[in-house]
């Protein structure tokens, strides 16, 4: 499947990530466009998307918000999943997961939402998130787990997969289904689909 890859990155570490979610996606065949938000025009060349976000201050970039907003439709037609990436941890990981998000997990249809821990480089912040991150107390350093973002990949590239063969299994059932001269139709049970993901 084509998949395209939207992430909203502000420092890097959310960007690595997808790069990540990508390489893992191309490893179980698909062919993946990591794109920035504000980069893409139309999803028609699109057979699924992944759509991912850095938080701060409790919500996606704005960039991830404008997207998701504006291919609302288009989304909804498609295979989707979201993730995010913060350094929120328990009790707080909610802010992971904001109001906003909850409210396109139910809009769009996504089959998931999972929240991977991000990356605070003190050095690279602007004096305005640095005040912000001292207030919060947020740990400096690299807290993402690449291997729970491939883990994560690899379960929506084998669900793709499966979303493939169930359209060649349709594919061969209509032919299989389409009388011929001196056959009988043929009816075909298609296979079920695979369960979504679990929303994170
Ligand atoms: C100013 C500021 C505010 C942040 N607010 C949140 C937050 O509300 N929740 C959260 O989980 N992480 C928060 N973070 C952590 C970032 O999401 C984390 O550093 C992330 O990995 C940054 O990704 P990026 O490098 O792709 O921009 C904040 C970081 C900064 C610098």
């Amino acid at each position: 499947m084509r998949v395209l890859l939207a992430v909203a990155s502000r420092h890097g570490a959310t960007r690595e990530i997808a790069d990540r979610i990508a390489t893992e996606l191309a490893g179980e065949g698909h062919v993946v466009d990591v794109v920035d938000p504000v980069d893409v025009d139309d999803l028609g060349p699109y057979d699924a998307v992944v759509l991912g976000s850095a938080v701060y201050t409790g919500h996606w970039l704005p960039e991830a918000r404008v997207f998701a907003r504006r291919f609302g439709s288009e989304l909804a037609g498609r295979p989707l999943w979201l993730f995010s990436s913060g350094l929120a941890t328990a009790p707080s990981a909610a802010t992971s997961a904001p109001a906003q998000l909850r409210e396109l997990l139910a809009r769009s249809g996504a089959r998931g939402h999972e929240s991977f821990a991000g990356r605070l480089d003190l050095a690279a912040l602007s004096r305005a998130e640095r005040a912000i991150i001292a207030a919060a107390r947020a740990p400096e350093g690299d807290q993402r787990d690449m291997g729970a973002v491939a883990s994560w990949a690899r379960r929506v590239g084998a669900e793709l997969a499966a979303d493939d063969a169930d359209v060649a299994d349709d594919a061969d059932a209509a032919d299989l289904a389409a009388p011929r001269p001196g056959l009988g139709s043929s009816p075909v049970t298609p296979l079920a689909r695979p369960a979504p993901l679990p929303t994170g």
